[in-house]
């Protein structure tokens, strides 16, 4: 009976996608190549995985209309993480443990267990006894799909822990093992709980992998943890931790004891759209993370979703970016090599001086590009370097890069009538002969990259086609950009 709910509300999901997709399609503000629903809403990535051959992406998705609602799994395969087809719905509500119109099939993760695609999720249900949270799963013979296990839930909320605030498992195998970190709350503080399993379906606690002392809030969303060489990073959104949204820790781990201690933290993103990332293995080895690229409405800098909804829509995955250890223990977040395979139109120069009276640049339709420079620190002397992006119709995005103060921000409150804010970093320049930036422009959004992709802003902006200009200049002196680089970024989406 269940299984005919869900596949029921599958199609009801996909009837309504097919007799809006046309219409998303043509919308001004859809984005060029960040991946974003075929309609309706998206917010987390789910169950990232590569899998017989495809990369597979699920998604936080209401199908119906552009604002978040009770929640299923969209699906999507591509063969390089920039083309895609989309799949049916993977997961809709139909459980008395996932379904209410403010739950659903919450955010989770996908394994291969036995040939099978194994997909971990949070049932979020309310019986009247307020909001519950287990984690449940489902599974698919094919990758397309998928059924929910009737000993479902497999797990529910520890002591200590509010039934309301224990979701989105990731899980992953290490030699024979289910190893899971799931996000919780105790006493007010996040917390990333680490469980085991034999089967994929009796679950056992096994420590406290971290856990905020109230510097980064009282509720860890989306905990993602993974090896890189031979140190362990743990990833997560804090809940109730101001600005900073994309924490990450990079310790040492032991997998006889579950014990995670840790010594360097950062930032994978400073922007104020960039949430919920999770990672996965590429079949070459890299590690790629995907973030949401859009922020929630509880944190403090929220203004609104944009206007997006108006087209049928709602969100977009920043792009999905590779992580590497640096020799100082931080991590930079760069984006997939792919991207250079959308590159046309493309411009190098090798010097370029810019002075406070600027000067004009071209990097394709100024719309949906890429530039890449490097700032000679030696021989530069200004105190700003300023870029103004989407710059048209007496509206603009500006960059400062500030060398005295060693910092960078990004101001969008001129950007659109929509977008609001100014994103803010420090730069760790001391010692450093040259700055990198790189810069990721598409309809809807910009992604800005410096300082070895270890100090970056996800910011949306909802600009029009007339905002096509691009701008560079300086405040109180001369700098000297080495490696110049611009592209036109074709369509993928
Ligand atoms: C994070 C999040 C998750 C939850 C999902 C619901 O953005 O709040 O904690 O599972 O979104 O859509």
């Amino acid at each position: 009976m269940s299984k005919e709910l869900m596949r029921l509300n599958i199609e009801r999901a996909q009837h309504e996608i097919d007799s809006k997709k046309e219409l998303v399609k043509r919308g001004k503000m859809r984005q060029k190549y960040h991946f974003m629903p075929q309609t309706g809403w998206l917010n987390d990535p789910n169950g990232l995985i590569y899998f017989r051959g495809k990369y597979h992406f699920f998604f936080q998705h209401n199908p119906y209309y552009g604002f978040w609602d009770s929640m299923h799994w969209g699906h999507a395969v591509s063969d390089d993480m920039l083309h895609w087809k989309y799949l049916p719905v993977a997961l809709a509500p139909s459980e008395i443990y996932d379904n209410h119109l403010r739950g659903g099939c919450f955010s989770g993760s996908a394994v291969e267990c036995g040939g099978k695609l194994f997909l971990m999720y949070t049932g979020t249900a309310n019986e009247g006894r307020g909001f519950e949270q287990t984690q449940c799963i489902a599974y698919s013979e094919d990758g397309i799909h998928f059924e929910k296990y009737a000993g479902n839930p497999v797990l529910t909320a520890p002591e200590g822990v509010p039934e309301n605030q224990f979701r989105d498992p990731k899980v992953w195998k290490h030699n024979d093992t289910y190893y899971m970190v799931c996000g919780a709350s105790c006493d007010n503080k996040g917390q990333a709980l680490l469980y085991r399993s034999a089967d994929m379906f009796h679950w056992e606690f096994f420590n406290v992998l971290a856990e905020s002392r109230g510097e980064w809030g009282y509720m860890w969303e989306c905990p993602d943890f993974y090896r890189i060489r031979d140190k362990y990073v743990l990833t997560f959104s804090p809940m109730g931790a101001g600005e900073r949204t994309a924490v990450y820790l990079v310790g040492d781990f032991d997998y006889e004891t579950g014990k995670f201690s840790y010594h360097v933290n950062g930032e994978i993103d400073w922007g104020f759209d960039y949430y919920a990332a999770q990672s996965f293995e590429t079949p070459d080895g890299r590690r790629v993370t995907v973030g949401w690229a859009n922020e929630w409405d509880w944190m403090p800098f929220w203004k609104d979703w944009g206007p997006t909804y108006k087209e049928g829509w709602c969100g977009s995955f920043n792009i999905p970016r590779e992580v590497y250890l640096l020799e100082d223990g931080t991590l930079q977040f760069r984006p997939i090599k792919e991207v250079c395979s959308l590159r046309e139109n493309g411009s190098k120069t090798e010097a370029l001086i810019v002075t406070p009276g600027g000067t004009q640049l071209s990097a394709g339709n100024g719309i949906s590009f890429e530039l890449k420079m490097k700032v000679d620190l030696i021989k530069t002397d200004a105190d700003e370097l300023k870029l103004e992006l989407r710059c048209g119709a007496g509206k603009k995005t500006v960059c400062v890069l500030d060398f005295r103060n060693s910092e960078m921000s990004v101001d969008r409150n001129h950007a659109d009538g929509w977008s609001k804010g100014i994103s803010k970093s420090v730069m760790l320049l001391k010692g450093k002969e040259t700055l990198d930036i790189h810069i990721l422009s598409d309809q809807s959004s910009l992604e800005i990259f410096t300082d070895q992709y270890r100090n970056n802003h996800s910011n949306n902006i909802f600009a029009g086609d007339e905002q096509n200009e691009i701008k560079i200049y300086t405040c109180g002196g001369t700098a000297f950009i080495k490696d110049f680089e611009a592209y036109g970024l074709k369509r993928s989406m």
